[in-house]
């Protein structure tokens, strides 16, 4: 048994709830460092990032928390051929007490962290789970005012390679925020998370935007697939918003081809708060993981 936050559903509401609140104290500058022993964070991203590393590396920071952002490049030793599973496990060996990791969908790690039962924050793992990007989304519009149940939230794009659409399917059951995709052809959530997230699947766009009140916007996945699935998938226009509308997007965006250039910076948009959240989110994470830390994985 130990503590870690794979995916949403390994806290509970009321863990959420506390998390909410402790996210406000620390945008509002309240309890920035964080009472007790010297703790170390151990941040491995093998895959790339910017707004998640950083806003971890600024947290632990803001939290009083010493860390250690490990570079896996050309200058490790996975250069002279040592395995990724091995090189994962001889940071396990450094004895942190959390590890923030973020990866593809290599399930020898995940095994890695069970055999040795390392506190760990998911930061992104293959198309399975982004859990901390779900909560400062949702915490963003919390911060704002928008009770949970109001939310109407339309994901836009590549739903079927985001581990970001993934974790809000999950977290909207948790939270009781309203769910609804729109997607070029064979890029949708499948059918079985339709029905297990009760998912709004729309075609027409004009229908979708109208019903949502959050337009959400994804990153084609271009990594995953071909840049041809969304050659017919127009960039999100302000023209197609109301005023009323909220526009947010996780990040890397890619202006003029997710969303227009000049959509980022709207005053409908909650783009950069969303990155500035990051931190405050994590912080609430990295004070509840290291001390208050409940136990998982019985
Ligand atoms: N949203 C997100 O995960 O961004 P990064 O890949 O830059 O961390």
């Amino acid at each position: 048994m130990h503590n870690a936050l794979f995916l949403v559903d390994d806290l509970s509401y009321s863990t959420w709830q506390s998390l909410f609140q402790s996210a406000l104290n620390f945008s509002s500058k309240k309890d920035l460092k964080v009472e007790g022993r010297q703790k170390s964070v151990g941040l491995i991203f093998l895959e790339p990032s910017s707004r998640t590393k950083w806003s971890f590396a600024k947290a632990c920071l803001d939290t009083g928390v010493s860390y250690y952002d490990a570079t896996v490049d050309g200058t490790s030793s996975l250069s002279k051929g040592e395995s990724l599973v091995d090189t994962f496990e001889l940071f396990l060996n450094l004895s942190f007490d959390l590890v923030v990791f973020r990866s593809s969908s290599d399930q020898q790690l995940l095994k890695k962290l069970s055999d040795y039962q390392m506190p760990f924050i998911n930061a992104g793992f293959g198309s399975e789970a982004h859990p901390t990007q779900a909560f400062l989304d949702a915490f963003t519009w919390f911060e704002k005012g928008i009770p949970h149940e109001d939310v109407r939230m339309l994901i836009i794009g590549d739903v079927a390679h985001s581990r970001v659409a993934s974790s809000h399917f999950r977290f909207s059951k948790i939270m009781g925020y309203q769910v609804g995709t729109l997607s070029p052809p064979n890029m949708g959530p499948s059918g079985e998370q339709i029905r297990n997230y009760d998912l709004n699947e729309f075609s027409d766009r004009k229908s979708a935007i109208e019903w949502a009140n959050i337009v959400y916007v994804l990153r084609a996945q271009k990594e995953r697939h071909g840049k041809e699935d969304f050659e017919s998938f127009d960039p999100l226009s302000g023209n197609e918003l109301r005023k009323d509308h909220i526009v947010m997007h996780p990040g890397p965006f890619m202006r003029n081809e997710d969303l227009e250039g000049g959509l980022v910076h709207d005053s409908r948009s909650l783009i950069f708060q969303q990155k500035k959240n990051g931190v405050f989110c994590r912080a609430a994470l990295l004070s509840h993981f290291l001390w208050e830390g409940r136990e998982i994985w019985n």
